[in-house]
């Protein structure tokens, strides 16, 4: 079981994690974070971390397997100071900082996939939730919700997601210390979130593309009911993917999923 204390003793931002809210269940941290954050004046950097979740959230309304005891949930809550359309530089900003501290904390070689999937060897072991509230009075405010597979079995997950899925304790083959890994992401957040802040967008991208194991390959991304084939080329400071068809157009990609075609 994690406990408050523990969790509050290796957060040590002064934005992100200036108050840590613990909760042995929750159906998602992401609502439970709004809902925390609805009362709140300054919600700025407020962490809900559960160890379990009843109705945890994936993108495009898929749902989270959230068993309890293993893995790490936790949203943060973040009220930027740019605008809704700039907001979205965060969707490569929070899987940089999560990846760069699965590297650090456990050796293990993790990568982003487009927009915002953690993968450890061809694998997805976390991912990214981002979502807004904007209510008429109330500030902008974004829950980023977080999800890492660490000490679970695979096995436990449904078997048609569990070919692409792994955790990092399956990948390095020893147990991996949950709460030493939040705060080691809590800091990196921190410090991207920071970098963003002074508008260092150059060298966020800089990190993205280096972790990334999209760009350059043969993909088919899948948009709701579009399919758009072709090379992955580049990234926008929006986080928006560009694709090349074989025509040689260009297409830029707001939100869907990745396959990353082999055969290339
Ligand atoms: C995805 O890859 O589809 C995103 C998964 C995000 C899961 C996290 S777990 C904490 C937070 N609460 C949720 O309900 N979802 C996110």
């Amino acid at each position: 079981m994690l406990t408050e204390e523990e969790i509050a003793s290796v957060v040590k931002g002064d934005i992100i994690g200036r108050e840590v809210i613990y909760l042995p269940s929750a159906a998602s941290t992401n609502d439970s974070a709004f809902e925390i954050g609805r009362n709140r004046t300054d919600p700025e950097g407020i962490v809900v971390v559960a160890d379990m979740q009843t109705k945890g959230r994936g993108r495009l309304g898929r749902s989270w397997i959230s068993p309890p005891g293993v893995n790490l949930y936790f949203s943060v809550l973040l009220n930027p100071p740019f605008p809704p359309e700039e907001a979205s530089i965060l969707t490569l900003a929070v899987p940089v900082a999560v990846a760069s501290a699965i590297i650090t904390h456990t050796g293990l070689p993790a990568q982003i996939k487009w927009p915002n999937d953690i993968i450890i060897h061809g694998k997805k072991a976390g991912g990214v939730l981002i979502e807004m509230k904007a209510g008429k009075t109330a500030v902008r405010l974004l829950a980023v919700g977080i999800g890492i597979n660490v000490n679970m079995s695979p096995g436990v997950l449904p078997s048609e997601i569990r070919r692409y899925s792994t955790s990092l304790t399956t990948e390095k083959g020893e147990s991996i210390n949950r709460i030493a890994l939040l705060g080691e992401i809590l800091a990196a957040l921190e410090h991207t979130y920071k970098n963003l802040l002074h508008d260092n967008k150059r060298a966020l991208i800089n990190e993205w593309l280096r972790l990334n194991c999209t760009i350059g390959n043969r993909v088919s991304v899948r948009n709701q009911d579009r399919i758009i084939s072709g090379i992955a080329d580049g990234i926008t400071e929006r986080g928006e993917l560009i694709v090349r068809r074989v025509t040689g157009e260009t297409e830029t990609v707001r939100a869907g999923d990745v396959t990353i075609l082999k055969d290339n």
